[in-house]
């Protein structure tokens, strides 16, 4: 008897293209949501093109623990029959978020309104991760939260707190920490405002409008009033601008590629990798432009172009900030040196997204040097060769893409956690045209 896999790496042959049409998983951000909300909803929620990904499943999965009646996801079909703002029921174990900072942060601004005490724990990377960013605003507002030596999960949240809203300035450009104090607000007494650095992911704002609840904004100031309800509604789950990317690189990176992604979100918080690509020369068109389910969607079509190096534009970090992994692999197959800064954030995602980057382009032969907050990266030539993605999903994408324009075989280590974000990575890119190969060892 074999023993069990513990670990999946990828091989990919070097060279050929990427072609066709396809159509990319549902959007991560926008499909956790949909879940939250709608369990919290009053009524019957109806999501469609959900991510059917161990991150969204895992928040799924801790709502249904807390007595959430759910009919799928099947094939991106999900209803939800909503709870109701306080209808949730104490969870008899703690609540397991596997590898989503996501998923734990949004959940424990939830959990912080709650009648009942809860418990929020994760995988070996998220168990790294920092949550003081969430713990302390929630404790402003009241809530009683415990976490491990030096802010990290497990989460303990005392439930039976009374919230009040408050005026929060955030530190860092964080989506996450505003959902997470927007959340607490629908449960606290008054205003709960939130200003934002600089313009992150507003699919919370969108997706609570859409749910029936007033949030005002106001330039980088955003607001709700605790004590309202949501109204269950339709969800159109476009697909994932941040899977998508690493089929608009491979195709950028692969003289002759000509691909279609079709029904991508290109919310205006999203598209910073479309912004940064262009300024590289990437051969890349938005059309068909159109909304569906308060969210801006789009087919992107790019062609293999010649890339030149840039100084990315620092207003466009946020915006692009789960895209790094893959814009590396343009800088490293443009002409010329990019330069990356004002994006220390990187470090503390799904792995140190500078450092596991940087360590890999080098052994495939690119001169990448790390700074405190980004990296500089020379163009040049990558050869084939041996890369460790950390368990990191986007940087195991990443690299996969990189073997179209590398002159010898790519391995990748650790590709596991690709299911995470988009567990049809590899059919997709087969189809596509990468010559991928999942290798069990
Ligand atoms: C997310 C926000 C981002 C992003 C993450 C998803 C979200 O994190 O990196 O993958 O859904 O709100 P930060 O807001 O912490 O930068």
């Amino acid at each position: 008897m074999s023993a069990p896999a513990t670990r999946t790496d990828y091989k990919v042959a070097p060279g050929g293209r990427l072609e066709g049409r396809l159509r990319v998983a549902g959007d991560k951000s926008i499909s956790h949501r949909s879940v939250m909300l709608g369990a919290l909803a009053e009524g019957v929620t109806h999501v469609n093109g959900l991510l059917e990904g161990e991150d969204v499943l895992c928040t799924l999965a801790a709502f249904r623990a807390m007595g959430v009646q759910a009919k799928g996801p099947e094939q991106g079909r999900l209803t939800i029959q909503g709870a109701g703002l306080h209808g949730l029921r104490p969870p008899a174990q703690p609540l397991d978020m596997g590898n989503s900072g996501t998923a734990m942060r949004l959940l424990a601004g939830i959990l912080a309104g709650q009648s009942f005490d809860s418990v929020l724990i994760g995988d070996e990377s998220l168990s790294k991760r920092p949550m003081k960013r969430v713990s302390e605003p929630l404790g402003q507002m009241g809530a009683r939260i415990d976490t491990r030596e030096g802010g990290r999960p497990p989460l303990r949240i005392h439930g039976r707190q009374t919230l009040r809203g408050i005026d929060y300035i955030m530190p860092v450009a964080s989506a996450q920490v505003k959902s997470s104090l927007l959340l607490a607000g629908l449960y606290a007494q008054g205003d709960t405002v939130v200003t934002e650095p600089a313009p992150t992911r507003d699919h919370t704002e969108r997706m609570l409008r859409g749910f029936g609840y007033t949030v005002r904004t106001d330039g980088k100031r955003i607001g709700v009033h605790g004590g309202g309800r949501l109204t269950a509604c339709d969800i159109d789950v476009p697909a994932d601008i941040s899977s998508a990317t690493f089929f608009l690189v491979g195709a950028a990176i692969s003289p002759g590629s000509e691909l279609m992604l079709e029904h991508v979100g290109i919310n205006p918080t999203r598209i910073g990798v479309i912004n940064i690509l262009k300024l590289m020369g990437a051969d890349l068109a938005i059309e068909n432009a159109r909304a569906a389910g308060g969210e801006p969607v789009a087919d992107l079509r790019i062609r293999g172009s010649k890339l030149k190096g840039i100084r990315i534009p620092e207003d466009q970090v946020p915006l692009a900030i789960d895209e790094f992994p893959a814009l590396f692999i343009a800088a490293a197959c443009a002409q010329g040196e990019t330069v990356l800064t004002g994006a220390h954030e990187l470090r503390v995602k799904e792995s140190d997204r500078i450092a596991v980057m940087a360590a890999g382009l080098k052994r495939l032969g690119i001169a990448a040097q790390e700074t405190p907050d980004g990296i500089v990266i020379q163009g040049g030539t990558l050869s084939g060769g041996e890369v460790d993605s950390h368990g990191d999903h986007r940087i195991a994408m990443a690299f996969a893409m990189s073997a179209l324009a590398a002159t010898g075989p790519v391995t990748i280590r650790d590709c596991k956690n690709v299911a995470t974000s988009f567990p049809d990575f590899v059919a997709l890119a087969q189809r596509a045209g990468l010559a991928v190969e999942v290798i069990n060892v």
